[in-house]
């Protein structure tokens, strides 16, 4: 029923869909005031995809650096803006010297690192005195969260148990990488019920819209759509109009480097 890793480099040129109603703001504010609060200079996120959440800090003054495992991705990225510096290669062996960067970031991708603690250790060796890594992403654990591509398409649930990290694994492997501070912070809710037919038509219900969806084969993808259009049809048959909803949480786990941040001198 499932394939085994998304295939970026095939999605590449569709995947900014997902951003097509203005995206999210939250995660954005959230490394906006991290990135001015530490005056963080040179950042770096890894598993950046195409580059819209750097797009989004490209109004802080630092030097923006995006890696990633997909040479498509990278692709659209600096077609968004050729300032950025953007390296392909692998979360879990991170190709840049110590203490090179003051903030790490990484947003929605760790779910898809093959070695999600090495790449918080990488993280650690990476960033300088007074640094923070931030990791922002969902917990499918999060006793609030509904989503209902979790009951209609079988095994996404339990698939997505297996990938992600919880918010206490991703604190633990900062502490045991020698982070200190680790702390978490709720950064955005995604609220979206669509009710009866109108489902049909929301975008993350394209079969590679979301990774619990692009991960499934076709056939199983069709036999979730299909049990979606019966319920809907039950339902109207009793002159009910079906809701299903979204409500995801994200949050944003910050580790912060001992030290204090070395602030460049200002020009006089
Ligand atoms: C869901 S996308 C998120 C992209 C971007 N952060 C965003 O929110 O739009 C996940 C990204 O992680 C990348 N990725 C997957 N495995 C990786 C790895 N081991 N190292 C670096 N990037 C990886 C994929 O190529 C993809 O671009």
């Amino acid at each position: 029923m499932l394939q085994g890793q998304v295939d970026y480099d095939r999605i590449a040129a569709s995947y900014d869909r997902r951003f097509a109603h203005g995206g999210l703001s939250g995660p954005a504010s959230a490394l906006s005031e991290l990135i001015s609060d530490m005056r963080a200079k040179r950042i770096l996120e890894v598993g950046c995809g195409t580059g819209h959440w750097l797009e989004s800090l490209a109004d802080s003054s630092g030097q923006l650096y995006g890696l990633d495992l997909s040479a498509a991705m990278l692709g659209q990225a600096q077609q968004r803006d050729k300032r950025f510096h953007l390296t392909r290669g692998r979360a879990g062996q991170l190709p840049f010297p110590d203490a090179s960067f003051d903030l790490v970031f990484c947003i929605n991708a760790i779910h898809h690192f093959q070695q999600q603690q090495r790449f918080v250790r990488e993280a650690k060796r990476l960033l300088r005195s007074g640094g923070a890594l931030a990791v922002i992403g969902m917990d499918p654990r999060c006793d609030l969260s509904r989503w209902y591509i979790y009951d209609y398409f079988e095994g996404t649930y339990e698939t997505d148990l297996v990938r992600f990290p919880s918010w206490g694994t991703v604190l633990e492997w900062m502490a045991a990488s020698g982070f200190e501070q680790a702390k978490w912070q709720l950064v955005e809710q995604i609220l979206d019920n669509k009710q009866g037919r109108a489902v049909l038509d929301d975008p993350f219900l394209q079969k590679e819209a979301c990774s619990q969806l692009a991960l499934l084969t076709n056939e199983a993808y069709a036999t979730g759509v299909r049990q979606i259009e019966a319920a809907i049809q039950a339902a109207e048959a009793r002159g009910e109009n079906l809701k299903f909803p979204t409500d995801l949480f994200l949050a944003m786990l910050v580790g912060r480097v001992h030290g204090k941040a070395v602030v460049p001198a200002r020009n006089p």
